[in-house]
Protein backbone atom coordinates (compact mmCIF):
# COMPACT_ATOMS: atom_id res chain seq x y z
CA UNK A 1 0.00 0.00 0.00
CA UNK A 2 1.54 3.52 -0.60
CA UNK A 3 -0.41 6.36 -0.37
CA UNK A 4 -0.07 9.36 -2.83
CA UNK A 5 -0.06 13.18 -1.56
CA UNK A 6 -0.30 16.35 -3.65
CA UNK A 7 1.33 19.42 -2.02
CA UNK A 8 1.00 22.78 -3.65
CA UNK A 9 2.94 24.73 -1.88
CA UNK A 10 5.70 24.74 1.89
CA UNK A 11 2.72 25.30 3.83
CA UNK A 12 1.17 21.94 2.46
CA UNK A 13 4.23 19.76 3.42
CA UNK A 14 4.53 21.43 6.78
CA UNK A 15 0.90 20.59 7.56
CA UNK A 16 1.06 16.96 6.48
CA UNK A 17 4.00 16.82 8.51
CA UNK A 18 2.18 18.04 11.73
CA UNK A 19 -0.64 15.87 10.76
CA UNK A 20 1.86 13.14 11.07
CA UNK A 21 3.62 14.49 14.01
CA UNK A 22 0.28 14.47 16.01
CA UNK A 23 -0.29 11.10 15.05
CA UNK A 24 2.96 9.93 15.74
CA UNK A 25 4.23 7.48 18.90
CA UNK A 26 7.05 6.50 21.31
CA UNK A 27 9.68 4.36 18.77
CA UNK A 28 7.93 5.88 15.45
CA UNK A 29 10.87 5.74 12.47
CA UNK A 30 9.71 8.47 9.35
CA UNK A 31 12.73 7.92 6.39
CA UNK A 32 12.69 10.52 4.08
CA UNK A 33 14.00 10.56 0.56
CA UNK A 34 14.48 13.42 -2.18
CA UNK A 35 16.47 15.21 -3.88
CA UNK A 36 18.09 18.08 -2.63
CA UNK A 37 15.30 20.37 -2.32
CA UNK A 38 13.02 18.80 -2.13
CA UNK A 39 11.11 19.54 0.68
CA UNK A 40 12.33 17.13 3.23
CA UNK A 41 13.07 19.82 6.37
CA UNK A 42 9.87 21.54 5.57
CA UNK A 43 8.39 18.26 6.21
CA UNK A 44 10.27 17.42 9.39
CA UNK A 45 9.71 20.64 10.47
CA UNK A 46 5.94 20.09 10.53
CA UNK A 47 6.34 17.15 12.04
CA UNK A 48 8.37 18.34 15.17
CA UNK A 49 5.35 21.01 15.22
CA UNK A 50 3.11 18.01 15.54
CA UNK A 51 5.05 16.75 18.39
CA UNK A 52 4.75 19.91 20.26
CA UNK A 53 8.40 21.14 19.92
CA UNK A 54 8.89 24.81 20.74
CA UNK A 55 11.81 27.14 19.37
CA UNK A 56 13.79 26.81 16.29
CA UNK A 57 13.96 23.57 14.48
CA UNK A 58 17.18 23.90 11.73
CA UNK A 59 18.51 21.34 9.16
CA UNK A 60 20.87 19.24 10.84
CA UNK A 61 23.15 18.71 7.41
CA UNK A 62 26.39 19.82 9.17
CA UNK A 63 25.63 18.22 13.03
CA UNK A 64 23.92 14.88 11.72
CA UNK A 65 21.31 14.84 14.28
CA UNK A 66 19.76 17.04 16.50
CA UNK A 67 17.37 16.61 19.73
CA UNK A 68 14.86 18.24 20.48
CA UNK A 69 11.84 18.44 23.44
CA UNK A 70 8.19 17.81 22.66
CA UNK A 71 5.27 15.66 23.44
CA UNK A 72 7.87 12.68 23.06
CA UNK A 73 11.56 13.65 22.32
CA UNK A 74 12.35 14.47 18.54
CA UNK A 75 15.40 13.12 16.72
CA UNK A 76 16.17 15.21 13.82
CA UNK A 77 18.94 13.20 10.98
CA UNK A 78 20.39 14.21 8.61
CA UNK A 79 22.69 11.51 6.67
CA UNK A 80 23.57 13.13 3.62
CA UNK A 81 27.24 14.02 4.78
CA UNK A 82 27.68 10.67 6.15
CA UNK A 83 29.98 8.06 4.67
CA UNK A 84 27.15 4.97 5.10
CA UNK A 85 26.21 2.34 7.09
CA UNK A 86 30.18 2.58 8.99
CA UNK A 87 29.46 5.59 10.32
CA UNK A 88 26.13 5.34 11.82
CA UNK A 89 27.66 3.26 14.28
CA UNK A 90 29.70 6.07 16.00
CA UNK A 91 26.36 7.80 16.04
CA UNK A 92 25.17 5.24 18.20
CA UNK A 93 22.05 5.41 16.23
CA UNK A 94 20.55 2.26 17.80
CA UNK A 95 19.44 4.11 20.65
CA UNK A 96 17.76 6.10 18.42
CA UNK A 97 15.76 3.98 16.52
CA UNK A 98 15.03 1.61 18.97
CA UNK A 99 14.42 4.36 22.07
CA UNK A 100 11.44 5.84 23.25
CA UNK A 101 11.30 9.03 20.82
CA UNK A 102 10.36 9.63 17.30
CA UNK A 103 13.25 9.43 14.81
CA UNK A 104 13.07 11.40 11.37
CA UNK A 105 16.09 10.53 9.02
CA UNK A 106 16.30 13.00 5.71
CA UNK A 107 18.33 10.71 3.25
CA UNK A 108 17.66 8.00 4.76
CA UNK A 109 18.37 5.55 1.64
CA UNK A 110 21.93 6.46 2.12
CA UNK A 111 21.85 4.07 5.51
CA UNK A 112 19.48 1.50 4.52
CA UNK A 113 21.66 -1.19 5.85
CA UNK A 114 20.51 0.17 9.09
CA UNK A 115 17.18 1.01 9.05
CA UNK A 116 14.76 -1.20 11.12
CA UNK A 117 12.53 -2.90 8.88
CA UNK A 118 9.38 -1.13 10.75
CA UNK A 119 9.02 2.24 9.50
CA UNK A 120 7.61 4.59 7.27
CA UNK A 121 9.54 5.78 4.18
CA UNK A 122 8.16 9.00 2.62
CA UNK A 123 9.49 9.54 -1.00
CA UNK A 124 9.29 13.36 -2.14
CA UNK A 125 9.54 14.13 -5.64
CA UNK A 126 9.47 17.55 -6.75
CA UNK A 127 7.30 18.02 -10.00
CA UNK A 128 7.47 22.09 -10.12
CA UNK A 129 8.32 24.97 -8.82
CA UNK A 130 6.36 24.68 -5.77
CA UNK A 131 4.71 21.35 -6.60
CA UNK A 132 5.42 17.72 -4.81
CA UNK A 133 4.18 14.02 -4.94
CA UNK A 134 4.96 13.02 -1.06
CA UNK A 135 4.38 9.07 -1.33
CA UNK A 136 3.90 7.51 2.04
CA UNK A 137 4.71 3.94 2.47
CA UNK A 138 4.14 2.08 5.29
CA UNK A 139 6.44 -0.85 5.89
CA UNK A 140 4.89 -3.18 9.39
CA UNK A 141 1.24 -3.07 10.55
CA UNK A 142 1.69 0.33 12.56
CA UNK A 143 2.91 2.28 9.88
CA UNK A 144 -0.04 0.54 7.75
CA UNK A 145 -2.26 2.26 10.53
CA UNK A 146 -0.50 5.25 10.34
CA UNK A 147 -0.13 5.84 7.01
CA UNK A 148 -4.25 5.34 6.40
CA UNK A 149 -5.05 7.71 9.29
CA UNK A 150 -3.01 10.52 7.20
CA UNK A 151 -4.66 10.06 4.46
CA UNK A 152 -8.26 9.97 5.66
CA UNK A 153 -7.20 12.97 7.39
CA UNK A 154 -5.54 14.72 4.23
CA UNK A 155 -8.45 13.48 1.63
CA UNK A 156 -11.32 15.06 4.45
CA UNK A 157 -9.28 18.35 4.47
CA UNK A 158 -9.19 18.50 7.76
N1 LIG B 1 5.26 21.99 -2.02
C1 LIG B 1 6.42 22.23 -1.40
N2 LIG B 1 6.77 21.48 -0.32
C2 LIG B 1 7.97 21.69 0.29
N3 LIG B 1 8.86 22.63 -0.06
C3 LIG B 1 8.55 23.40 -1.13
C4 LIG B 1 7.33 23.23 -1.83
N4 LIG B 1 7.29 24.15 -2.84
C5 LIG B 1 8.42 24.83 -2.76
N5 LIG B 1 9.20 24.42 -1.74
C6 LIG B 1 10.52 24.95 -1.39
O1 LIG B 1 11.49 23.94 -1.60
C7 LIG B 1 12.49 24.04 -0.62
C8 LIG B 1 12.58 22.76 0.18
O2 LIG B 1 13.69 22.86 1.01
P1 LIG B 1 14.07 21.78 2.11
O3 LIG B 1 15.22 22.32 2.84
O4 LIG B 1 12.88 21.36 2.88
O5 LIG B 1 14.53 20.56 1.16
P2 LIG B 1 15.28 19.25 1.62
O6 LIG B 1 14.62 18.12 0.92
O7 LIG B 1 15.38 19.16 3.09
O8 LIG B 1 16.72 19.47 0.98
P3 LIG B 1 18.16 18.94 1.49
O9 LIG B 1 18.37 17.62 0.80
O10 LIG B 1 19.11 19.98 1.02
O11 LIG B 1 18.14 18.80 2.99
C9 LIG B 1 12.16 25.24 0.25
O12 LIG B 1 12.84 26.36 -0.23
C10 LIG B 1 10.66 25.38 0.05
O13 LIG B 1 10.22 26.69 0.23
MG1 LIG C 1 16.94 18.99 4.46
Amino acid sequence: MIVSLESKSPGDTYKMGELLGSMAGPGDIFCLNGDLGAGKTVLAKGVAAGLGVEGRVASPTFTLINEHRGRLPFYHMDVYRLGGPEDMADLGYEEYFYGPGVTLVEWAEIIAGVLPEERLDIIITRDGEDLRTIKVEPRGDRYLRLAEELKRHVCSGS
